[in-house]
This record gives structure tokens, C-alpha cells and sequence, in this order.
């Protein structure tokens, strides 16, 4: 009995410890996967932690006249320097340790972006003394860069999701990866052909035509490991496009494209393309990026037409009787009567006179358009132009 007794709270004890020890075996390994899962978002966003350089030291000849007072990286698009976009682009991946490779007019573009902290990132310059090509401005930040970088071209609008190619890149332990765009024809871009698993195949930049083997080409995004600058030599002209990429397939390295699926993509590098941006942003069809203000601070005749896709900067002046259509006035811009602007862009301080028409054109800061003139399409006036009273430029309808 006394045995019993004794046996039975015994036996309890042992079953309530083996009990506690599957518990506690339980939470130790809940506990334990949980520590593992943190351990790997943090490997994850330490890697999505990365830092950025944009190559914004071209002279943007393409652009001329435009680029003769405003540097490509910060031409106005839809009333906003060009560089806030990828400064978007970089702030929503989570990157904001940027720098900008500078090498023309490099004082108009650090004025007005400043440290960056108006715009949520900290930005720091380099400005070359010449231009070093795209390769060699890289290297030439080489003091700055510590971690794997993003490059852009300081000339491409798109809507890319970042994190998606951050992450294949680091799935894919690339040494270099290079995003991709279709286009109708790739012979003023860097053609590249790849292979199933991804790899790149081959890089050819701005092909003939009779070597265009594929639509894919260079979207001018790279994710880059730091010890890619050891392949480049120092204090030299030298090209990603032409040098290094090819270079990287000569090596064997593991090079690898990203292709998106289904984004928005323009190099706004030439007056075609930097109206096609415009049309694109205000027709609303740039994916995920939208215009938030068409309408600033400005008078308006009640008997003007301002149509809803039109973007109006503050302080312009509308008199009775002005057509403004699917068109950019920047701020401070003055239409006369009757005068019409249509799917065009108009820099900042021009004034369009009275029944002028202006239509598929890009008009720079500061001009004058006389009374009556007609700037067709494709006209592309530098910051000052003054036209005088019944001047006819571009192409026109017969
Ligand atoms: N800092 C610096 N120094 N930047 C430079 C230099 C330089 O010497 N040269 C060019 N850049 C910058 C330009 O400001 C521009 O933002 C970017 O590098 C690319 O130069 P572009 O002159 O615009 O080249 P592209 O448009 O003919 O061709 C490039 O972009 C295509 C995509 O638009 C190439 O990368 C092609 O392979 C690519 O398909
Ligand atoms: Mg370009």
C-alpha cells in the first residue's frame, strides 16, 4: 500500500517532466526557427540595404539646345527635375545612401538637390574632372562605394521594381546583373542576348542592323558587387557597355539579366522621347508612377480652355480665348489671347503672343513667341529664343 502509494506520485512526476520537456523541446524550436526566420530577414534586408550611384555626367548633345543651360539630369519633366523620379525609385527600395556622378554643369545640379535631406536620402557628389565614361565614373567613386551598388543611367524613367532585381541578384550570387527592357529597335542601345538560365550571352552596344539578333537591350540598371571595380583600370576612360561588360563575359563572372515583366521604361535622352514621357505622364499610363498636382497658383480667363490632362504651373497667366491641351506650361509661363499650345512642353518664364500656335513642340525657359507665329512639330527652342510676330518653325500640316 505504502509502496503504492509512494510509486503512483512518482510515476505523475515523471510523465508531468517528460510533459514540460516536450514543451519546453516545442517552444525551443518555435523559438528557434523564429530566431532563424529573423536572422534571415535581417541577411535580406542587409542586403536590400544597398547604396546607389547615378551616372548624371553626360553632356545630353541629343537634348541640345535644351541641355545648354540645364543639364540632362535635371531637365524638367512634368515640372520637376528629371532626378527626383530615380531618387523616387531609389527612396521606395529603401536606398538612400546615393551618390551622383557628376561631370557637366555640375554646380546647377548640386544646388539644387543639395544634401538631399529635402527629398529623404544623402546624397553625396563626384564630380570628374573630364568625363571618364560610364565605367570610369563608377571607379572614380570607388572611395564611396563599400557595399554592392545600384547604377542608374541618369536618363531613364521607368517604374522598375527594385527589390524584385536586388533580390534575384543576390539569389543568383552575381557578381553583376544588368536589367533589361524590349524595345522596337535596339540600334541606339546596348543589345543583349542571354541565355535561358539567365546568364548573359552577349553584349553589343548600339548594333547595326543586320547584327540585331533579339528586342531585349540594356535598360541602363546594374546591381554591381564592389569587386567589380578591381576589373576596372583606374584614372581612364572606360565604358560598362564596351569595356567592362564584355570584359565580365571574358572572366566567366557570374553576369546575369533581369527581365521585368510588364514595366514602364524611356530614356529620356532625346526631344522625341522627352515629349513622349510627357504624353505618357499625362495620359496617366507610367504604371506606378503618377502625377500628383496638375493645377498650381495661377489666373485664368473664365473663357480659356484648360483641358484635364494639361499640367499648370504657379503663377502662369491664361488670357480669354487660350487653348491649353494635353500640354506642360512651367511656372510663370504667360499665354496671350487666343493663343493655342498643344501637346507640348513649355519651359518656366516664356510667353506665348497672342493666336500663336504651338503644337508637338518643346519650348525652353525664358521665350519670347511673337503674335501669330506658328512652332510646329518637332521645333525644339533653347532657353531665350525670341520669335518674332508671324515666324513659322517645324513641320507643318498641309
Ligand atoms: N559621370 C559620367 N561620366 N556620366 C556619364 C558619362 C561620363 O563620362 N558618360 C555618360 N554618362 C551618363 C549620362 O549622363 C547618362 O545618364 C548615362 O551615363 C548613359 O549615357 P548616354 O549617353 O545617355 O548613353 P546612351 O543612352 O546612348 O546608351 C546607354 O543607355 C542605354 C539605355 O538608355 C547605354 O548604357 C546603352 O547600353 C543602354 O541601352
Ligand atoms: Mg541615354
Amino acid at each position: 500500500m505504502f509502496c503504492f502509494r509512494l510509486v503512483a506520485p512518482v510515476t505523475k512526476l515523471r510523465q508531468a517532466a517528460a510533459l514540460q520537456r516536450d514543451r519546453i523541446s516545442k517552444q525551443q524550436s518555435a523559438f528557434a526557427r523564429l530566431r532563424l526566420l529573423f536572422q534571415f530577414t535581417r541577411l535580406r534586408n542587409y542586403r536590400l540595404s544597398m547604396q546607389a550611384l547615378i551616372l548624371a555626367g553626360g553632356k545630353g548633345t541629343r537634348l541640345r539646345p535644351l541641355t545648354v543651360y540645364t543639364p540632362k539630369p535635371i531637365v524638367p519633366i512634368c515640372n520637376r527635375p528629371f532626378l527626383l523620379y530615380q531618387i523616387d525609385t531609389l527612396r521606395r527600395a529603401g536606398i538612400t545612401d546615393i551618390t551622383l556622378s557628376l561631370s557637366y554643369q555640375p554646380s546647377k545640379i548640386e544646388q539644387l538637390l543639395g544634401d538631399g535631406s529635402d527629398f529623404g536620402v544623402k546624397l553625396k557628389y563626384t564630380v570628374e574632372p573630364q568625363p571618364m565614361g560610364t565605367a570610369g565614373a563608377y571607379k572614380y567613386a570607388e572611395d564611396l562605394i563599400r557595399e554592392p551598388t545600384v547604377v542608374f543611367n541618369g536618363d531613364i524613367l521607368t517604374d522598375l521594381d527594385l527589390k524584385a532585381v536586388i533580390r534575384e541578384h543576390n539569389d543568383r550570387k552575381a557578381s553583376a546583373t544588368v536589367v533589361l527592357t524590349p524595345v522596337d529597335n535596339p540600334q541606339s542601345y546596348g543589345l543583349v542576348e542571354t541565355e535561358a538560365d539567365g546568364r548573359i550571352r552577349r553584349f553589343l552596344e548600339k548594333p547595326k542592323a543586320d547584327e540585331i539578333t533579339c528586342n531585349t537591350i540594356n535598360a541602363g540598371t546594374y546591381i554591381l558587387e564592389p569587386k567589380i571595380l578591381d576589373f576596372i583600370p583606374a584614372g581612364e576612360n572606360y565604358s560598362f557597355e564596351y569595356g567592362l561588360f564584355p570584359d565580365l563575359l571574358n572572366r566567366k563572372e557570374p553576369f546575369f539579366a533581369h527581365i521585368p515583366n510588364r514595366v514602364y521604361w524611356i530614356d529620356i535622352g532625346t526631344p522625341e522621347r522627352y515629349l513622349q514621357v510627357h504624353a505618357d505622364l499625362l495620359s496617366n499610363s507610367v504604371g506606378r508612377i503618377h502625377i500628383k498636382e496638375r493645377r498650381g497658383q495661377f489666373d485664368s480667363a473664365t473663357v480659356a480652355e484648360i483641358d484635364e490632362l494639361s499640367m499648370i504651373g504657379d503663377d502662369c497667366q491664361i488670357k480669354p480665348g487660350a487653348q491649353i491641351i494635353n500640354s506642360v506650361l512651367g511656372q510663370g509661363c504667360f499665354v496671350e489671347e487666343r493663343a493655342r499650345v498643344e501637346n507640348s512642353v513649355i519651359w518656366p518664364h516664356t510667353r506665348i503672343g497672342t493666336t500663336a500656335q504651338v503644337s508637338g513642340a518643346i519650348v525652353g525657359r525664358g521665350c519670347h513667341i511673337g503674335r501669330s507665329a506658328i512652332v510646329g512639330p518637332g521645333s525644339v527652342l533653347g532657353d531665350k529664343t525670341s520669335l518674332t510676330d508671324y515666324t513659322i518653325t517645324g513641320v507643318q500640316s498641309t
